[in-house]
């Protein structure tokens, strides 16, 4: 089919465009040239901004569209509006975040959606969710019965430019006693990026409609499997200390971002964010691969980045020393 991916440069994208092409899909890629000038050089790059430089799209026809790049409805609303009736299928990449709250375990696909405080709001950085869930109105409203709404929770693996899942990966792979958040039982939901990718293009092929939740495993996991198997596919000699989530507060260290994976369970907002319900996912065919797959395909990507190269979340090895040594004092 003829592919036109929003994006398709940097991550879930990126990959969505390999599993394209080595399909033998005819892929255009629309973006700004910032990222990935250089990536698929046989593939067609449109440049352009989305917001309000679409002039590269015009006249053009396309069986599906993937949009990657949309967080604001005043410009997925351009991308609807200008392609409607030039494009056969619309994927919107949504996210979780799109549910008003998590206070529930196993939310599935009809919960109710965040609001925006009002339709002019455009903070992307306090408003995310519920902005997503104004795009995906945008989709379904040009594109009704050719919509499909894709809501991944953590994409993680090869690629991954945002160093959550991958601060764990390099972790346990490196000696030394380990700092690790809160609860060994805290569930955790994560989605490698190939696994995803495959399945959303895959949906993209049949013209599924509709909104899915994208996240895994099939069953759960959690924090101390997790930090488990980085430390066995790593190879990394020490112990796991965890320290509990009041200490960390006290600290000052920041969940999810200084400590990734980390949601704090005093937070009744955020019980559900790592359980939601992927059964409809399943259903449609999602595949999920063993998570030591994910693990061991994100250390061989993480070994060929400068390792001196600042991470974007995570702490350092020198903070996380200071942070168990505080730990143990406060022990004795
Ligand atoms: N990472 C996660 O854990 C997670 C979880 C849930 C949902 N998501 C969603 O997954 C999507 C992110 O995917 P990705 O970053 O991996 O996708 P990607 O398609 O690999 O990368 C983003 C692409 O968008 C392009 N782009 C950004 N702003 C643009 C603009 N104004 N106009 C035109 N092109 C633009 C970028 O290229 P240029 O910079 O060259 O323009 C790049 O090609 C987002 O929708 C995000 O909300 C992510």
């Amino acid at each position: 089919m003829r592919l036109l991916i929003l994006g398709g440069t940097v991550f879930l994208g990126k990959h969505i465009a390999e599993a394209a092409l080595s399909a033998g899909h005819d892929v255009t890629l629309f973006h700004r040239g910032q990222h990935g000038r250089d990536l698929f050089p046989s593939t067609e790059h449109l440049l352009g901004d989305r917001d309000g430089g679409l002039a590269a799209l015009e006249g053009r026809r396309f069986d599906a569209a993937i949009d990657m790049s949309g967080y604001l409805p005043r410009v997925v609303r351009q991308s609807v509006e200008l392609l409607a009736d030039s494009v056969g299928h619309y994927t919107f990449i949504s996210s979780v975040s799109a549910y008003r709250s998590f206070t529930e375990i196993g939310l599935t696909e009809d919960a109710p959606l965040a609001k925006l405080p009002s339709e002019s709001e455009e903070d992307i950085g306090t408003w995310y969710g519920a902005l997503k869930a104004r795009c995906e109105a945008e989709v379904s409203r040009r594109f009704p019965g050719r919509d499909l709404l894709i809501r991944p929770g953590l994409i993680v693996g090869p690629d991954d430019p945002s160093d959550r899942f991958t601060y764990w990966v390099a972790r346990g792979a490196r000696d030394g006693e380990v700092l690790a958040p809160g609860r060994p039982g805290h569930p955790v939901q994560v989605i490698d990026v190939r696994d995803l990718a495959a399945w959303t293009l895959a949906m993209a092929e049949r013209g599924a409609s509709g909104a899915y939740n994208a996240a895994g495993p099939a069953t759960p996991l959690t924090m101390g499997e997790v930090l488990a198997i980085c430390r066995e596919v790593g190879g990394g000699v020490g112990p796991l200390t965890w320290v509990t989530e009041g200490f960390l507060a006290e600290q000052g260290v920041a969940p999810w971002t200084e400590m990734p994976l980390f949601i704090p369970e005093s937070d009744p907002d955020s019980i559900g964010l790592d359980s939601v319900s992927i059964r409809r996912a399943l259903e449609a065919g999602l595949s999920l691969r063993p998570l030591r797959d994910t693990v061991q395909g994100t250390l061989v990507w993480e070994r060929t980045r400068p390792q001196d190269a600042p991470r974007r979340n995570g702490i350092t090895a020198k903070r996380e020393q200071e942070l168990l040594a505080a730990w143990h004092k406060s022990r004795t």
